[in-house]
């Protein structure tokens, strides 16, 4: 059976204050037992976040990290202090950071290398901009994501990556993709992994849905049989909504 996952990625939201406000609030609440729970600080509250957490089943996400693992990159953040500071898990390759941050698939399959060698969970974002759709290259383009990010792995690295498809022109947009669309494209990245690995690695793979998931369409979206849960943005900075998205399944 594959996990269910709900992962909450603030972006450069929340400071301090606002984190622990947060916090307060998730700690209340009950989880169900068959989801895993995830979210993602900034770099700056990692350590507060985990440190709070400690006694609940949430699991702290870094939302980034450097392909070196030292070294004179000012400002950069490697996969060890990751580790040091409780987040096992790394988000890479989200569409900000391609867009805005020039990261291509080359860098992220560094990325992704560095991530696995000091022994971390990749959620690997992957995505077409509304004009591949427009185009009918939106297939093609993702193919390209998978074959150039991830299908240089070895087939046990698989155990510890996650994808997260996200379409670029449903992101923040209030747009969402139907959830035939989404069921279309997980089911045609499942097939894409099994043609290029085996079914049984393809079947074990956690493929999460991105883009304006709210509390009124999450339960139609991980309905479908391909989609294992969501990551979701605007609607995980508020303990309600996040909350109505992890009970949706
Ligand atoms: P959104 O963001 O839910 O605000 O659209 C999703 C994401 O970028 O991961």
């Amino acid at each position: 059976m594959r996990n269910k996952i709900v992962a909450g990625n603030w972006k450069m939201n929340n400071d301090l204050a606002e984190t622990e406000m947060f916090l307060v609030e998730l700690k209340k609440q009950l989880f169900p037992e068959n989801v895993v729970v995830m979210i993602a600080p900034s770099f700056t509250n990692l350590n507060h976040t985990f440190r709070s957490l400690r006694e609940h089943p949430v699991m702290v996400v870094a939302q980034n990290m450097h392909q070196s693992n030292d070294g004179a990159f000012t400002g950069e953040i490697s996969a060890k202090m990751l580790k040091s500071v409780g987040a096992n898990t790394v988000i890479l390759g989200h569409s900000e950071r391609r867009a805005f941050f020039m990261e291509d698939n080359a860098i992220l399959a560094e990325k992704v290398n560095t991530a696995l060698e000091n022994e971390m969970t990749v959620i690997f974002c992957i995505g077409e901009e509304l004009e591949d759709r427009k185009k009918e290259n939106h297939f093609q383009l993702i193919k390209t994501q998978l074959h150039e990010g991830l299908f240089h792995l070895s087939d046990s690295a698989w155990e510890n990556i996650i994808i997260a498809y996200e379409p670029v022109w449903a992101i923040g947009t209030g747009e969402t993709a139907s959830p035939q669309q989404a069921q279309e494209m997980h089911q045609f990245i499942r097939k894409t992994i099994a043609e290029n690995y085996s079914k049984t690695i393809a079947d074990k793979v956690s493929i999460l849905y991105g883009g304006s998931v709210k509390p009124d369409n999450a339960s139609e979206i991980f309905a479908q049989e391909d989609v294992d849960g969501g990551l979701i943005g605007g609607a995980s900075l508020n303990v309600e909504s996040f909350m109505k998205i992890i009970n949706s399944f």
